[in-house]
Formats: structure tokens, C-alpha cells, sequence
């Protein structure tokens, strides 16, 4: 057999083996037992040596030809073989020309998105967050907190009673009592939560709605301390140019109390409604938000009652403290200009997202 004709053979040969390839490791036996370093196409270059010197360099040309076939027809399985997968994947159902449909992934909710930036504040001034039981007794919520049985101020909490002396608490406040008791003083807390109230749902009230409590207590503390973290939480919520006023009030377990003011974040507060009435903006006091007087109200404040202080064991003429309660959906609504705190409990998926 002359060297063309085993060549072609060994062709052939190949070729016949390979129609039976259905898999990548059987191509690969196939290219190392011809084209491998102890393969067939090196035996037949071992066997040039016995021909006459100068027909070597022609039979080497020949063989080298032959491998460039081999080579071909190798490469040309492996393609079919790639084809095969697509086919088999095609046959599974899997549509591997699909274009990737882009996924949301979820976002935060707005009320744990204030709540946590709001906590993250005051913990960075180091104040530690607490979270209370929403079960609570009548001692904590209103006893301790010099409400007692008869107070009118008991009634206007309107709340969620599960026995005589317990309830679902309707403010975050009892917290200043169980705090008080387990530390302190000193004390600086922040308390977020749940509270309940049997109020009718409308667009400003939620029968469930949260609260964020702050707390702090020691010598020396006054209502500048009081003013100047809450200053730095609505800059922190609203932005870099909000103001804080005090209205006074009256709470039951503070003296003086105040009511909280910030500046309205959409118009810019008073001032700006002064700029804009000299440029005579006919949309002065239509401010949806505030309502045009460049103030909304964010909740209650005042010097911690010496009384609630004596109730906890604390000597009022020791130490002082001041307190105050947020309400959380009020601060969202004004952060994301919302009018209808119900929003927050219908969770359209376009509203969050909108809010993402
Ligand atoms: N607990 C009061 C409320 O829910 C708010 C408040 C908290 C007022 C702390 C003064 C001090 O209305």
C-alpha cells in the first residue's frame, strides 16, 4: 500500500468513526488516536525513515497535506456538534433566542426608608434604637406618664383596649417609661414603631400608623438640645435649608410642651412665600403641601414633667430631659410630597416604584 493510498485510508476511516460522534469527549479520543504525539499519522511519519533519502521530503509534504484534512474534518464535527446542543436545547423548550426581559428587583418602602434614615441620624449622635412591645400596659402608657385614670387627656388617645389595663399602645411615649427604668440617666434613645388608634381612615388617619420617640435625659439638658436635633433630623429627611419653630401645647407628661414646625420643603417655607407675594406669584398660599403658610406641623415636644421623672425614680432636680413624637407617615408624606397617607397602605407597586 503506497503511502497516499494509507493515508486516504486513514481518512476514511475517520470520517466513518466520527458519524458516530454525539458527544465532545469522544471527538476528542478521536483527534489524540490520529493526530496525538503517539497517534496514527506518528506511526506513519515514524515509517518515512525507512524510504530512500530523497523521496523523505516529498512523503513528509503528503503527510503534513493529509493531517490538514484530518484537521478539517475534525473542526467540521465540532461544529456539527454545537449545532446538536442548540437542537437539543431547542427541543427542551429553552429559547435560547429569547432576549433577556430586565427584572426589578425590590425597593424600600417609604415608611422603613424614613424610618431607618431618621434612626441612622440620631444614632450617629449617639442615641441608641429601641423597640418596644405594642401591647402595652396602662401604667406605661399613661400612669407613669402623669395621665392618670381620670385625666381627660386619657380619652383623646382613642384607644385599642384588650383588658382594663392593657391596650395596643396608641403612642410611642410608654417607651419613655420602660427606658427610664432599665437605664439612666444618663439617656438618649430613639423608639420607632407601631402605634393604634381608633380613628375612622381618611386621608390624613390610619387606624394603625407608625411613631418615632426621642428621648434624652441627664444634667444639664435643655430645650436647645431639643431644638437642634430636631433641626438636624428634618435637614437630614426634607434638606440642607429646613428651619424648626416651636408652637406651645400642652401634653400631659411635658412642661413647657411645644408643638413641632418644619419649613415646607415643596415651597421653601415663609420666606419664600414672601419672595414669591413681592414678584406677585399668583400661586402664593396654594402650596398643596403646607397650605400656604410655609409651615407643617411634624409633632409634639416639651421639657420631660418632673412628675414622669419622680415616676421613674429619677431626681428632677438632678437631672432634666426633653422628649418628642413623630409621626412617620406624616414625615414621608412630606418628604415625598404625598396627600393621602392611605397610599402607604394600599402599596400600588407604581407608587413604590415612583417612591424607588
Ligand atoms: N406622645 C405624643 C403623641 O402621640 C407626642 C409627644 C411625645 C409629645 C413626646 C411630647 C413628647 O401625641
Amino acid at each position: 500500500m503506497s503511502l497516499t493510498e494509507r493515508l486516504n485510508a486513514l481518512a476514511a476511516e475517520l470520517a466513518a468513526a466520527l458519524q458516530d460522534v454525539r458527544d465532545e469527549r469522544t471527538l476528542e479520543e478521536l483527534r489524540i488516536a490520529y493526530l496525538g504525539r503517539s497517534g496514527k499519522i506518528t506511526e506513519i511519519r515514524r515509517s518515512i525513515g525507512k524510504l530512500p533519502p530523497q523521496e523523505r521530503p516529498a512523503a513528509g509534504k503528503t503527510i503534513n497535506d493529509a493531517v490538514v484534512g484530518l484537521e478539517e474534518q475534525l473542526a467540521a464535527a465540532e461544529r456539527d456538534l454545537v449545532r446538536l446542543r442548540l437542537e437539543e436545547d431547542v427541543e427542551r423548550k429553552v429559547d435560547v433566542t429569547l432576549v433577556n426581559v430586565p427584572t426589578s428587583i425590590g425597593s424600600f418602602h417609604p415608611i422603613r426608608k424614613t424610618t431607618e434614615d431618621a434612626c441612622a441620624y440620631f444614632e450617629a449622635h449617639g442615641f441608641a434604637v429601641l423597640l418596644g412591645p405594642e401591647v402595652d400596659t396602662t401604667r406605661h402608657n399613661f400612669d407613669a406618664l402623669n395621665i392618670p385614670p381620670e385625666h381627660p387627656a386619657r380619652e383623646g388617645f382613642d384607644s385599642f383596649y384588650l383588658r382594663p389595663d392593657l391596650l395596643l399602645r396608641p403612642h410611642t411615649s410608654p417607651m419613655q417609661i420602660r427606658a427610664m427604668e432599665a437605664y439612666g440617666p444618663p439617656i438618649a434613645i430613639v423608639v420607632p414603631g407601631k402605634c393604634y388608634r381608633r380613628d375612622a381612615v381618611d386621608a390624613r388617619h390610619l387606624y394603625q400608623f407608625n411613631q418615632i420617640e426621642g428621648l434624652m435625659v441627664g444634667e444639664g439638658i435643655h430645650f436647645g438640645h431639643l431644638r437642634g436635633m430636631l433641626v438636624g433630623m428634618c435637614r437630614e429627611l426634607f434638606g440642607p435649608n429646613q428651619q424648626v419653630r416651636f408652637r406651645p401645647s400642652y401634653f400631659p407628661f411635658t412642661e413647657p410642651s411645644a408643638e413641632i414646625d418644619t419649613t415646607c420643603p415643596r415651597c421653601g417655607g415663609p420666606s419664600a412665600t414672601a419672595l414669591r407675594a413681592d414678584a406677585q406669584d399668583d400661586k402664593v398660599g396654594t402650596c398643596s403641601t403646607c397650605g400656604g403658610s410655609g409651615w407643617i406641623e411634624i409633632g409634639g415636644s416639651g421639657m420631660v414633667h418632673p412628675n414622669v421623672l419622680r415616676n421613674v425614680g429619677y431626681d428632677p432636680d438632678e437631672v432634666s430631659g426633653w422628649a418628642f413624637g413623630c409621626g412617620i407617615e406624616r414625615l414621608a408624606m412630606i418628604r415625598y410630597g404625598i396627600s393621602d397617607i392611605r397610599e402607604f397602605i394600599w402599596n400600588e407597586p407604581s407608587f413604590l416604584e415612583q417612591l424607588a
